[in-house]
């Protein structure tokens, strides 16, 4: 039996915005109070649809339906803006930014994607989507308001592809790698 590999489906941000969103960190670490652990500008990327392990039979599926949603949706622009928390700033587990810029666009191919997965077998979370970048997250839920309260929008990106990445928890902290990327239409 083949192995099961840990792997979620995301778009990525531009370099620009993660280097804004790294000068963004710096100014967070300096607030005081909550322990955030705050995400590595590298591995930051909008989760469209988490997997968990699943099989290499289920990935080869998953891919062929997914080059089909690529081809069903057109390269946009996205913004992010905002700082928000889940499940609130009072008592936080994961902070974020928000999408401004292109947050239609997000959830339409969010929404296509999972419809695709799931003819191949996936169970989506029954959660509505929100879309957001996690930028960081509190072992026990704790008070960000300030935190939150810092204003930050970044530069307008392309999102020109949707990338199925694998997931390694490492004794560090999750290492991705990119498994496959779907291009969406440029016309
Ligand atoms: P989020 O940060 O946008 O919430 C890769 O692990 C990504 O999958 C994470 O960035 C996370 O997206 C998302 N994810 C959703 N459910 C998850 C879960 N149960 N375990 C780990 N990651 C999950």
């Amino acid at each position: 039996m083949s192995e099961a590999v840990r792997s979620f489906v995301a778009v990525s941000i531009s370099e620009g915005t993660r280097q804004q969103i790294a000068y963004l960190l710096g100014v967070l670490r300096r607030e005081p109070g909550v322990p955030v652990r705050w995400v590595r500008p590298e591995l930051m990327h909008l989760t469209l649809a988490f997997l968990g392990e699943v099989s290499q039979d289920f990935l080869e599926s998953a891919k062929v339906r997914l080059v089909e949603v690529g081809q069903q949706h057109k390269v946009f622009t996205a913004q992010l803006k905002g700082l928000g928390a889940f499940p609130c700033p009072a008592r936080a587990r994961v902070v974020w930014i928000g999408t401004e810029q292109g947050k239609d666009e997000v959830c339409a191919l969010q929404a296509d994607v999972v419809k695709a997965l799931r003819s191949v077998g996936y169970q989506p979370e029954k959660r509505p989507f929100s879309p957001h970048l996690t930028i960081g997250r509190v072992r026990i839920p704790d008070n960000v308001s300030q935190a939150v309260a810092v204003r930050f929008e970044s530069e307008p990106f392309a999102i020109e592809r949707v990338v199925l990445f694998r997931s390694v928890l490492e004794p560090g902290g999750p290492a991705y790698s990119r498994l496959a990327e779907f291009p969406l239409r440029t016309v």
